[in-house]
């Protein structure tokens, strides 16, 4: 029997993913991909939304690969590719950009956060036809799940939207995905500002753990998370947001329970508690680190590896753009 489809991806918007994306999407992609048959993508055409430097975008593009690859996301099992390497994907956005309505693509809420933002100056169009675009890379593979943060939501419903209006119009296309929202419990805060989510793109990087800092570094900040006054090591978001989140990253980080955690460090304080949990985070990332940057150290190879996913994800893909393309009337070349 063939197995369900998965489709997710994240921006090539840093050099290092932080935790953040390890424990929220990295870990459940790798899980996940035993069961699916997954798509992962790094996705260079949305990066192009905001500005980037043209060598570094290059490079962001390798690393967040390497490091898809370093967390588990293994080639062989999954289909781990960059999306511009699949041409469909420009294509059928195309296609799927004439059935969006303005008003609808207008009450996305991510455009509107990030166009006030970037302000009119720093706003292009491509931002506002981003959800478009990932609606191509979901539909192209004829996707049956996608996993993702809460604020991915509105644009999988926009996805699944403009799949029901094109198979309405012209027969049975595309598959209608289902989003997996990602659950609270695997949401993670910066260390500083411990109700903030911890972001590639955060102000200060000092909340912030690199999956491809030095582990000295990793350590030092988790010693100077900010905390609280109570001196329990104990869960309380609200109340004990600083603590509650360092709980969050050593249970997920260990698989264990929460409870059997603070019932480890009763009646110590919170300087044994961040060391057990520097020494936690330095043995998961330490060879994650080793792997990434052993993969980096052999670009020719990455790129050869990214370059024959690129075309298994391009069989997929081309197929679905054939049949949208005879569907809407484009005559095809003789
Ligand atoms: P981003 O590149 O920041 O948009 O993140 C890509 C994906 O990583 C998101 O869709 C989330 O699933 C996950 N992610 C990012 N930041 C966090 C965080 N602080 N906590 C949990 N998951 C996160
Ligand atoms: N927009 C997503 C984000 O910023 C990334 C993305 C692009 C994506 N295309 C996708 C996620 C398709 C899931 C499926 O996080």
């Amino acid at each position: 029997m063939t197995r369900p489809r998965l489709y997710s991806g994240m921006q090539p918007s840093a050099d290092s993913l932080q935790i953040g994306n390890y424990i929220g999407a990295l870990l459940q992609w790798r899980d996940l991909q035993e069961e699916y048959q997954a798509f992962f993508s790094v996705v260079d055409l949305h990066a192009l939304t905001q500005p980037n430097d043209p060598a570094e975008l290059r490079e962001k593009t390798r690393r967040t690969a390497a490091q898809y690859i370093a967390a588990g996301i293994e080639p062989s099992k999954s289909t781990l590719y960059v999306q511009s390497h699949v041409r469909a994907h420009a294509e059928l956005a195309w296609v799927l950009s004439t059935i969006t309505g303005f008003g609808e693509a207008n009450r996305m809420t991510q455009f509107k956060d990030k166009s006030a933002r970037y302000g009119a100056d720093q706003t292009n169009v491509g931002l506002f036809t981003y959800p478009v675009l990932m609606a191509a890379d979901i539909l192209l593979y004829q996707t049956d799940i996608v996993p993702v943060g809460d604020d991915q939501k509105q644009h999988v419903e926009l996805t699944r939207d403009l799949a029901e209006r094109f198979n309405s119009r012209y027969g049975q296309t595309f598959r209608m995905p289902m989003p997996v929202i990602q659950q609270d419990t695997a949401r993670i805060y910066d260390l500083q500002n411990p109700t903030a989510k911890m972001s590639k793109s955060a102000e200060s990087d000092a909340g912030v753990l690199w999956m491809l800092d030095d582990p000295a570094v990793s350590a030092k900040k988790i010693m100077r998370a900010v905390t609280d006054s109570e001196g329990v090591v104990r869960y309380d978001k609200e109340n004990k947001p600083g603590v509650s989140n360092l709980l969050v990253i050593y249970a997920a980080l260990t698989g264990r329970q929460i409870p059997s955690i603070e019932d480890e460090y009763a009646g110590r304080g919170y300087g044994d508690f961040k060391k057990g949990l520097a020494e936690v985070v330095v043995n998961e990332f330490g060879p994650v680190r080793a792997r990434a940057l052993e993969l980096l150290d052999d670009p020719a190879e990455l790129d050869r590896v990214l370059a024959a996913n690129a075309d298994r994800a391009a069989e997929v893909a081309d197929a679905t753009l054939a049949d949208v393309y005879a569907k809407v009337g484009l005559l095809r070349r003789g």
